[in-house]
């Protein structure tokens, strides 16, 4: 019988958390505060009045969860570093209990034959660079790096891949234009200058990173394929909705320039830049992280500020419970365009998977998740043509782990390959976390064509 293509035989099979979606006690050991933690106990901004504060308790449990992740199989832990546990008030002063948690939490993966792939930073912005005025702050390039030298110090010699930012296309439009998601700005003028500071952050940090360690560095970006709907007028919104998405990030990373559109995205509210802080942006990259969801359908709409385009539900098409359309091929096109765009830079998904309707309590040894398992196995299935057309896709990471806080939503939407009944912090695995070990074990043979 002829075999399909396959996943190369070094290929890392992770799982992804972050910070404050599962650790809980957000202030123990001489931690400071995170917008995140201002932002949730804020009355009104997330559903339910849901916290941080006890998150999946990964904080106290960690050694357990490091051994249900080897149960599963996993090669590699994507989770991230919280900067306010570390920097209390963002700079200065070194917490040294804040620094030791992942300090253990690494030895603790290594032990088990993990490979620890840490995020710097994953939206928990400090609260006390807030009130210096966070990432619209030019000087936040320079805290930035001096946290991310602290961490490169402490388990540089351990930690084989770093990623300096999670998301900062998120950061910018969920943070400073519409303000559902922390530090909750509303404006015009805000998104692209903080989109700016976190580039130059990055950069910097990647650049404290040559000169204290010599493992791998990269960013993690959201990407989505922008399809205009039907009309002639659309294939504009869908060029701006991908300039103001995708390539705001990538543009100035690679290329050393922003996409041309965005002037024009962003009229007045569009800055200046210095060329040379393009340049200074511009700096190698060992490699990129692609977290990918779905795709959108674009149509021009005037009334959506700044890029005019807005979102097309695509009826009769499957959505999970965020409204996301279910489109695994939307992974293949979005790896090959990295590829095509920007050159052959080694790739990882750091983020892909599904929310779905689940009980808050479940009674058996696994909970069934067959849309999750038809989600999984469809997206790998995606990776795996991305791969056979030549892109140098290097591991795959499912989010998440566990079920956790899910920002805005809080509790109520449930991402895990692991459930985690929230009353009594049991964790059982779902379907999906078994069919992901049986395809981990394969090294993705299972996936059958
Ligand atoms: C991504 C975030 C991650 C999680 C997933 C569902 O945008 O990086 O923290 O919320 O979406």
């Amino acid at each position: 019988m002829k075999r399909g293509p396959s996943f190369p035989a070094n290929f890392l099979w992770g799982a992804a958390t972050s910070a404050y979606q599962i650790e809980g006690s957000p202030l123990a050991d001489g931690a400071g505060p995170s917008i995140w933690h201002q932002f949730s106990h804020t009355p009104g901004l997330v559903a339910n009045g849901d916290t941080g504060d006890v998150a999946c308790d990964h904080d106290r449990r960690y050694s357990d969860d490091i051994a249900l992740m080897k149960e599963l199989g996993l090669g590699a832990y994507r989770f991230s570093i919280s900067w306010s546990r570390v920097l209390p008030a963002g700079r200065g002063a070194v917490n040294d209990r804040g620094v030791g948690f992942y300090d253990r939490l690494v030895d603790g993966l290594l032990a088990t034959g993990i490979a620890p792939a840490p995020t710097l930073f994953h939206w928990d912005l400090p609260a006390g660079l807030e009130e210096r005025g966070g990432w619209l702050n030019p000087d936040i390039a320079g805290w930035f790096a001096e946290y991310a030298t602290v961490m490169f110090r402490a388990l540089g010699d351990r930690v084989p891949m770093w990623a300096t930012l999670n998301e900062p296309h998120v950061v910018t439009d969920g943070g400073y234009l519409h303000g559902a998601l922390a530090p909750g700005h509303r404006s015009l003028f805000e998104p692209a200058v903080a989109a700016h500071n976190l580039l130059r952050a990055h950069a910097a940090a990647v650049k404290a990173y040559r000169a204290e360690a010599s493992g791998r560095i990269g960013i993690v970006v959201n990407l989505e394929p922008k399809h205009p709907s039907s009309r002639d007028v659309d294939a504009e919104a869908a060029r701006h909705a991908d300039a103001y998405m995708n390539r705001q990030f990538l543009d100035p990373i690679f290329r050393g320039e922003y996409p041309p559109e965005l002037a024009a995205v962003f009229g007045e509210a569009w800055p200046t830049h210095p060329p040379h802080e393009l340049d200074f942006i511009r700096e190698p990259i060992d490699f990129l992280g692609v977290n990918y969801y779905t795709r959108s359908v674009v149509r021009h709409d005037s009334s959506a500020w700044p890029v005019r385009a807005s979102r097309v539900k695509q009826r009769r098409k499957a959505h999970t419970a965020t409204a996301w359309e279910i489109y695994p091929q939307g992974l293949t096109e979005t790896l090959l365009w990295v590829r095509d765009r920007y050159g052959d830079i080694p790739l990882y998904v750091t983020e892909n998977g599904a929310a779905l309707p689940e009980p808050d309590t479940v009674a058996g040894p696994v909970l069934n998740d067959r849309r999750r398992q038809a989600f999984l196995r469809s997206h790998l299935r995606a990776a795996r043509d991305a791969i056979a057309q030549g892109v140098d896709l290097r591991g795959y990471f499912v989010w998440s782990l566990l079920d956790n806080f899910e920002w805005s939503h809080g509790y109520s939407k449930r991402f895990g390959i692991v459930h985690v009944d929230f009353a009594t912090q049991r964790r059982t695995p779902k379907g999906s976390a078994h069919l992901y070990s049986e395809i981990i074990r394969s090294n993705g043979a299972s996936l059958g064509r």
